[in-house]
């Protein structure tokens, strides 16, 4: 699988056990879910305001641009899956959508990040659901759409994780992802490693009380496919019309594919 490398990323060097699981599992295999799962568990009371606070904020504009991608208009009224839900951020922002009449699945395999989160859906009409990305139980092409936020780079198996939500989904649904992306340009790059592999880590550590898992976001996001690689992995999975759109120079992306009518 290509990778995209992130110039200028420092070098971390396990000092613990715990580190040496975290490096593992932001490089994929057997170890990733426990871990992604036991990490997030533990971060969930402090994950909104590391979250916002380390992002200034503009995790919720990326968002919301994410979910305009959905095309809500085609089913206004059907059921759509948050998937690697968390928080339930992109649960809430979507049922405030202008025009949105359906309801949401709000899908997380760890359970605290949705308790965490449970009160910014109250009166709306989501669900959070305990749930693995990879074996969502849901029936096959009844989905209207599904869009993941910072979710699909912790799912263990990349493709395996596609597919099964392409399994969900009702034909001419779209599926839209947001994921954190490495800068093109050196400049914005070396800036962005220095807070990502420096600030992050420190900042994050300290507040969560859970450093390794500040040391995995970035090692997680080096490791992820690049844009065009994603893209071609949607298309391989069957999506059709696939597209993406570059984030604030680069930091972010919004990939968008439909499942063929
Ligand atoms: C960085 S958080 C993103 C949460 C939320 N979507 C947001 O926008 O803030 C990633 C979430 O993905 C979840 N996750 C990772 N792998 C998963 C899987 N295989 N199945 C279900 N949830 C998963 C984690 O538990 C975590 O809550």
């Amino acid at each position: 699988m290509p990778l995209h490398p992130a110039p200028g990323n420092f070098t971390m060097m396990a000092r613990t056990k715990e580190e040496s699981r975290a490096i593992r599992a932001a490089e994929g295999g057997a170890e990733k879910s426990e871990y992604v799962k036991r990490a997030f568990s533990e971060i969930a009371p402090r994950y909104d305001l590391l979250n916002h606070l380390l992002s200034l904020n503009i995790d919720r504009i990326w968002r919301r641009k994410a979910i305009r991608q959905l095309g809500l208009s085609r089913n206004p009224g059907g059921y759509y899956v948050d998937l690697c839900a968390g928080t339930l951020d992109v649960s809430a922002a979507l049922a405030a959508t202008a025009g949105f009449r359906g309801s949401i699945i709000g899908a997380d395999f760890a359970e605290p990040m949705l308790r965490a989160g449970r009160e910014k859906i109250l009166g709306v009409k989501a669900a959070p659901v305990v749930a693995d990305a990879l074996a969502l139980p849901l029936r096959s092409n009844t989905s209207a759409g599904a869009i993941v936020a910072f979710g699909i780079r912790n799912v263990a198996d990349l493709d395996a994780g596609i597919a099964e939500i392409h399994r969900v989904l009702e034909p001419g649904a779209r599926f839209v992802i947001l994921e954190f992306s490495t800068p093109r340009s050196p400049l914005i790059n070396a800036g962005y490693q220095l807070y990502f592999n420096r600030v992050l880590p420190a900042v994050g550590g300290l507040i969560s009380g859970h450093r390794t898992a500040y040391q995995y976001l970035p090692r997680s996001v080096a490791n992820f496919p690049s844009e065009e690689e994603l893209a071609s992995r949607l298309t391989a999975a069957g999506f059709t019309s696939v597209s993406w759109k570059s984030l604030s120079f680069g930091i972010a992306a919004i990939h968008m594919g439909v499942k063929r009518a």
